[in-house]
């Protein structure tokens, strides 16, 4: 046995592999683009063969740059969620592309079936809302549209999967259909719940038209995955934990008491509080889910979606082509005294929490003749701090006060936004050094499973960082707060 883990964080942008030692130190890592497409308005894929295929590349090189296979332990995996594929179980094929989570496609099927009435049903089983994002739809739409694929599915020819759950497969040469609690958490199909309380929900898997039969089997979070296939990698290594990555990124910042947060800027940002062993319900449209599970302990969450963050600074650079590179943004918001009153709601793919509407599209309001391009840049970073105060609005309405936030994500490197975020939030920010939140999770997870690390010692674990205290008039505060109200009520009018 080695002394090394083999972390698998497939993110919406890339696949990655990153190679953690004993005490959870980085040694190694590796990194693939895995484009998006976007064939038709409001839809959004990938191709599910081209991130196995990139994934293992990136493991190779993760494990050489290790020191060989024989120095790894096992594996974790974390991954974008809800993201949906469903493959043939014959030949490990996916049927169609994957389609992202971010993916509006299902926009009226939700829709009709919030007029209907299911939505209070389905927040009271699942702690979800009706909405695209889910993969309950997205399966339904992959059944309804390929040729034969709902009859072939009904005989139970077909698997259905989040990433994660795609990638076992492929790892164990199709010997587990496994997922774990939090991924199985946001696809509408899961009756929410710690242990026994939770599982496959028949109503719901009724209420979405998904046959039973296509669905994983259930895992904890550091658990018994299978074992990936000797070919792949020169010796078979087993899979030890798998975590959707917002919560992964909530054990790596070591959120195991109640009411601790992280929020992680990633190409959207997810705020997600540990919110004890009860059941959360919110009546604030933010989302009940698992926040972990695994050797013996286990605690739920509340959890608030922002669908558009990294994706304001990559719009700003590759489309606008306002900047060369993201690390500009941060100068030119800087080198600004105000942000000219310009605010930009980048309802790209519609908004996520608190107001979920799958329809609304972006707004830039506030422009003048004095408006320049640097107002935009400032504005588009701007807008993630508002968005993140709306959601803490949220969860103190909800009865969930948070006090400090821990931060995580590409976008924290920016310390001028880190600085306006606390302002904006009128709370600490914490910026751990360690900014790879969501692999350490998944590591974190495995190493508890192979019994290296007990879960009471990383509870009480010190996250060494930079705090970020609020230094704004809170009146300033409020103004700014008074004019990102008005941009957004334009955008949901
Ligand atoms: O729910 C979607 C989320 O898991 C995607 O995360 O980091 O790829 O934006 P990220």
């Amino acid at each position: 046995m080695g002394d090394y883990i083999l972390v698998i964080d497939e993110g919406t942008t890339s696949t990655r592999a990153i190679v953690f030692d004993r005490d959870l130190e980085q040694v190694a890592v590796a990194q693939k683009e895995v484009p998006l497409t976007y064939p038709n308005d409001g839809w959004v894929e990938q191709d599910g063969e081209e991130i196995w295929q990139k994934t293992l590349d990136v493991c190779r090189d993760a494990i050489t740059q290790a020191g060989g296979v024989e120095k790894i332990s096992g594996i974790g995996i974390t991954n974008q969620r809800e993201t949906t594929l469903v493959w043939d179980k014959t030949s490990g094929k996916p049927l169609a592309p994957a389609i992202i989570w971010q993916d509006r496609r299902t926009a009226q099927i939700c829709d009709r079936m919030k007029a209907d009435g299911h939505e209070p049903a389905v927040q009271a089983e699942t702690g979800l809302l009706i909405d695209p994002y889910f993969s309950g739809t997205k399966i339904g739409w992959v059944l309804d549209n390929v040729e034969g694929a709902r009859a072939r599915a009904e005989a139970g020819e077909l698997a259905f999967g989040t990433v994660e759950s795609f990638l076992i497969w492929k790892l164990t040469g199709g010997a587990s259909h496994v997922t774990d609690v939090t991924n199985a958490s946001r696809t509408l199909l899961y009756r929410l719940g710690l242990g026994d309380d939770g599982g496959w929900s028949e109503a719901m898997c009724a209420l979405f038209g998904v046959p039973a039969s296509m669905l994983p089997e259930i895992r904890q979070n550091a658990d018994d995955f299978g074992t990936s296939e000797e070919s792949l990698f020169g010796k078979a290594l087993p899979i030890l934990s798998a975590a959707g990555d917002q919560q992964s990124a909530l054990v790596g910042q070591a959120c195991i008491l109640p009411g601790t947060a992280k929020i992680t800027y990633g190409t959207g940002a997810f705020l997600v509080a540990n919110s004890g062993t009860d059941r959360p319900h919110s009546s604030n449209r933010l989302l009940g889910t698992v926040g972990y599970e695994g050797a013996g302990k286990g605690a739920m969450a509340l959890e608030g979606s922002i669908f558009n963050a990294g994706t304001i600074v990559q719009w700003l650079r590759d489309d606008l082509r306002l900047v060369s590179d993201a690390g500009e943004t941060e100068e030119i918001a800087a080198g600004l005294s105000n942000n000219g009153g310009v605010y930009i709601v980048p309802a790209f793919t519609g908004l996520g929490a608190p107001h979920w509407a799958a329809d609304a599209r972006g707004t830039i309001t506030g422009i003048t003749r004095a408006t320049t391009a640097e107002h935009l840049v400032r504005a588009g970073l701007e807008s993630v701090a508002y968005q993140t105060r709306d959601l803490l609005d949220a969860f103190e309405a909800d009865g969930v006060a948070i006090k400090e936030l821990r931060v995580d994500g590409g976008m924290v490197a920016n310390d001028w936004l880190m600085q306006f975020i606390a302002d904006i939030c009128e709370r600490p920010i914490l910026r751990p050094d360690y900014r790879e939140m969501t692999a350490l999770g998944a590591a974190a997870l495995a190493a508890i499973q192979l019994g290296w690390l007990k879960p009471e010692d990383w509870a009480e674990r010190d996250v060494p960082g930079t705090t970020f205290e609020p230094k704004m008039q809170p009146t300033e505060a409020a103004r700014l707060r008074q004019g990102w109200a008005t941009a957004l009520r334009k955008t949901l009018a």
